[in-house]
């Protein structure tokens, strides 16, 4: 009953707290408007309170106001309200169709926790009906990530730029700072001359219904959300860290010295995915607070936008020093790329543990040791909203590109969430001893599944036992209005883009792809087989990659790999990555080249692709480049690999199990052609015919087949 009592007493205070905010709001856009402002309705008139005499009730509520019985009825839930403050007439104007001329409204979205729960990161939805276009919510970011200005005609749902919680009044004895949050919206609706009103209006958190909302007056709209779960709990406050999320990107922004007015922020860019490799890697943010980075060391911004800094608050606030002219960027949206490796050393810009990559950052199967890539930035807050030291409010709309397309929206990341501080040795003086960042957030990016990229490699299939070569697909890279000349001849060729492609004579497959035709053509004659009109296109990848079985003996069978690259661009420290589940136990070793199993990988991931995968890589300072093509010839790269059956028992070599079934290259997936030659008599060579076996092995190595 006390309870109760309390509660009643405390929404009291909490209502006019609230009235006078909308009020305070309300006058605040009317200095700003030339046009007055609509009041929000009047509240009914005060009633003093009734029956509640507890003298606590009088700390809370100084002056008698409306209760909240009267504004609202009583919700033992969240309150959600959305009121219109204010409606004008803006640009264009069309007299002649008032339906859809714009308007600009302003609007304070409300949610007010007087349940029993703590929720962990509020989200309020909102379900317009006026064409509405969201301009501006306050801070508050709209959930799905897009930008403001917003269509949100459709609707849409608002939540904190981070996680943000809404506390219960229970455990806060009603602190409206942590209970309750007032969200300014301002927009563009059309046709409405005054008032637009949303057609709903709720929250989405888990178990909490929200009932049909009502319309008080004429511009507010209110509603209750009621958790089924009425148990109080309380929030335990000194462990409100999130736990760390698993992701194919993740970041972490370490704060790892904080001052009144700037801190030092180690962000370390970790690649979790198990054989992809991420190269030109770009990072860009959205600063909440104005702040701008003063200085960089282990990467560099993408540009320094001075005049930002010179020109506004921060040059502003820092007349004083540190020289804004001087700083890092000033850009609210900085960018920052790598360093190239000759930084690694520079006690100037670099320096960095795990700095200056050159953009590259390998997956733990190349490379453990390379997976991640760090910078140290030192950032000043913009004006220094608070005294306390700690104060820092990360950046948020985090974007990673890896500049094989930096705009297509591949990678997605998510919010900063607060995690356990890391642990870390100090970067300015690692042998002394380890320490621990002040706030540590994590952000996570994951690759987009509805953006695809197109394939930069294709793989062909062939076997001494057939005398074409299978070839890569009809367009496995896309169909180039205008595919690159340097290999494909001046003019677009007029090819069929939905045929299949024709077998490849083996001398062909080391042809620029303009010089090919006119062999499968003469072959295809030969050989009695159709040649079609037009003839299909060829694959238009940048890397063919050549699998061809090149023995099968009782004990063992050895394949030539081989890497083209007919694109101009150049791969340095290439790798491959060959999925074979049937033949992969019996990997022995590859000749000029590193052929290993992969290890059983400790990733969080776990992908069940590793246990039947090899990776092949160039020997150092041999052939880890594979280099651009050049005046019609193709970089080349090849080897042979041997396997032994003795692990493989049944192991079926030309019935198709000497085919690799996925082949990546630099992480990427390869596109694999259409079938496999398969041997159908799948006769196995005597081990009488070894040494002619052998010659044939050596003969193939010295590439009888051009290559
Ligand atoms: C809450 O509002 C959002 C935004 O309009 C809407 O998408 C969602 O369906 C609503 N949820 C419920 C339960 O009505
Ligand atoms: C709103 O919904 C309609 C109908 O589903 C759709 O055509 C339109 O593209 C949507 N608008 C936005 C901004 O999502
Ligand atoms: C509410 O709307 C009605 C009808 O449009 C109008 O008559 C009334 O004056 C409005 N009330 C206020 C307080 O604006
Ligand atoms: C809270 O309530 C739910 C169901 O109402 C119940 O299952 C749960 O045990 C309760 N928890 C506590 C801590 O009382
Ligand atoms: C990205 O992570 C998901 C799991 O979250 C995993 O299934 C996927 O394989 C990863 N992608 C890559 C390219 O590693
Ligand atoms: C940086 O210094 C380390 C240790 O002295 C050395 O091994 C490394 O080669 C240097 N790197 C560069 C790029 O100079
Ligand atoms: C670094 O990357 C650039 C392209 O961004 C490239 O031209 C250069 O060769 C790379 N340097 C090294 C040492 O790999
Ligand atoms: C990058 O992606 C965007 C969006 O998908 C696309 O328009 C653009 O052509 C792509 N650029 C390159 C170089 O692939
Ligand atoms: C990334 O994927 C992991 C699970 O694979 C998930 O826990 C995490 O929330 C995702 N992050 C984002 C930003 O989608
Ligand atoms: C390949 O084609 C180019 C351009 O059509 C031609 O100049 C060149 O002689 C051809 N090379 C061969 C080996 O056929
Ligand atoms: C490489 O080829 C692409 C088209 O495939 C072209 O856009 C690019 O400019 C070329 N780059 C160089 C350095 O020639
Ligand atoms: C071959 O690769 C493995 C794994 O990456 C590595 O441990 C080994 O040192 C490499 N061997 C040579 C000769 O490069």
């Amino acid at each position: 009953m006390a309870k109760k009592m309390f509660m009643q007493a405390m929404g009291r205070a909490v209502v006019i707290l609230w009235v006078l905010m909308i009020a305070a709001v309300g006058h605040v856009s009317g200095q700003i408007e030339a046009t007055p402002p609509a009041v929000p309705t009047p509240p009914t008139v005060l009633s003093p309170p009734t029956g509640v005499t507890l003298p606590s009730a009088d700390e809370f509520a100084p002056a008698p106001g409306p209760s909240l019985e009267d504004l609202f009825p009583p919700c033992q839930g969240v309150l959600v309200v959305y009121t219109t403050t204010f409606t004008k007439k803006i640009y264009p104007y069309l007299n002649d169709t008032p339906w859809i001329q714009p308007y600009r409204f302003q609007a304070l979205a409300t949610l007010l926790n007087q349940g029993y729960s703590t929720i962990a990161n509020w989200e309020m939805g909102i379900t317009y009906q006026h064409g509405e276009i969201l301009v501006n919510a306050g801070g508050a970011v709209l959930n799905d990530g897009s930008r403001l200005p917003a269509d949100v005609s459709n609707g849409t749902v608002l939540t904190g730029a981070q996680p943000q919680k809404l506390m219960n009044a229970i455990e806060t004895a009603g602190d409206l700072q942590l209970i309750q949050r007032i969200i300014p919206l301002v927009g563009t609706e059309f046709g409405i001359k005054r008032d637009p009103m949303p057609k709903s209006i709720n929250i989405t958190t888990k178990d909490y219904n929200c009932s049909v909302p009502t319309m008080k007056g004429n511009n507010t709209m209110y509603t209750c959300c009621l958790e089924k779960n009425r148990n109080i709990t309380l929030t335990d406050d000194g462990e409100t860290y999130l736990p760390e999320e698993a992701g194919n990107i993740t970041i972490l922004y370490d704060v790892t010295q904080s001052y009144e007015n700037n801190y030092m922020a180690m962000v370390t860019i970790s690649n979790n995915m198990p054989i992809t490799r991420i190269d030109h890697w770009n990072l860009s943010w959205t600063w909440t607070e104005n702040e701008f980075i003063n200085s960089i060391m282990g990467a560099q911004t993408f540009e320094a936008d001075i005049k930002t800094c010179v020109n506004g608050l921060p040059g502003r606030t820092y007349a004083a020093g540190p020289d804004v002219n001087k700083a890092a960027c000033c850009s609210m949206n900085p960018i920052i790329l790598d360093l190239p490796l000759d930084r690694t050393n520079d006690t100037n810009i670099g320096g960095i543990k795990n700095c200056c990559k050159n953009g590259t950052i390998y997956p733990a199967i190349i490379d453990p040791k390379k997976t991640k890539s760090a910078f140290l930035m030192n950032v000043y807050k913009v004006p220094p909203g608070s005294t306390d030291m700690t104060y820092v409010v990360p950046p948020v709309d985090f974007k990673f590109g890896d500049g094989a397309n930096t705009t297509d929206g591949y990678y997605t990341c998510g919010k900063p969430r607060l995690i356990k501080p890391t642990v870390y040795p100090d970067p300015w003086n690692s042998l002394i001893h380890q320490t621990s960042a002040v706030k540590t957030w994590q952000i996570t990016c994951n690759i987009t599944q509805e953006v695809k990229r197109i394939p930069k490699c294709c793989v062909s299939f062939s076997a001494y036992y057939n005398e074409s070569v299978v070839p890569c697909r009809n367009g496995a890279c896309g169909h180039p209005v205008l595919p690159p000349s340097d290999v494909y001849g001046d003019t677009s060729p007029t090819c069929d883009a939905n045929a299949p492609a024709m077998l490849l004579p083996y001398g062909a497959l080391t042809l620029a792809p303009v010089n090919r035709t006119k062999k499968i053509t003469a072959w295809a004659a030969l050989n009695h087989k159709a040649i079609p009109s037009p003839l299909p296109c060829t694959d238009y990848c940048g890397i063919n990659i050549n699998w061809h079985i090149v023995s099968d003996f009782t004990k063992g069978w050895s394949a030539r790999l081989t890497l083209l690259d007919w694109s101009n661009i150049t791969y340095p420290d290439w790798f491959a990555v060959i999925e074979m589940p049937k033949a992969t136990p019996g990997l022995q070793e590859a000749y000029t080249m590193n052929a290993t199993r992969l290890p059983l990988l400790n990733n969080s991931l776990g992908d069940p692709l590793l246990n039947n995968t090899f990776v092949v890589t160039g020997l150092e300072g041999y052939n880890n480049y594979l280099m651009a093509a050049q005046n019609l010839s193709s970089g080349k790269i090849q080897s042979v690999v041997s396997f032994t059956k003795e692990t493989t028992p049944g192991i079926l070599v030309p019935m198709g199990d000497g085919f690799p079934t996925r082949i990546f290259f630099n992480g990427e997936e390869c596109v694999m052609p259409e079938y496999q030659p398969i041997n159908g008599s799948g006769r196995v060579a005597p081990s009488l015919v070894f040494g002619f076996i052998l010659a044939c092995l050596s003969f193939f190595l010295l590439g009888p087949l051009g290559l």
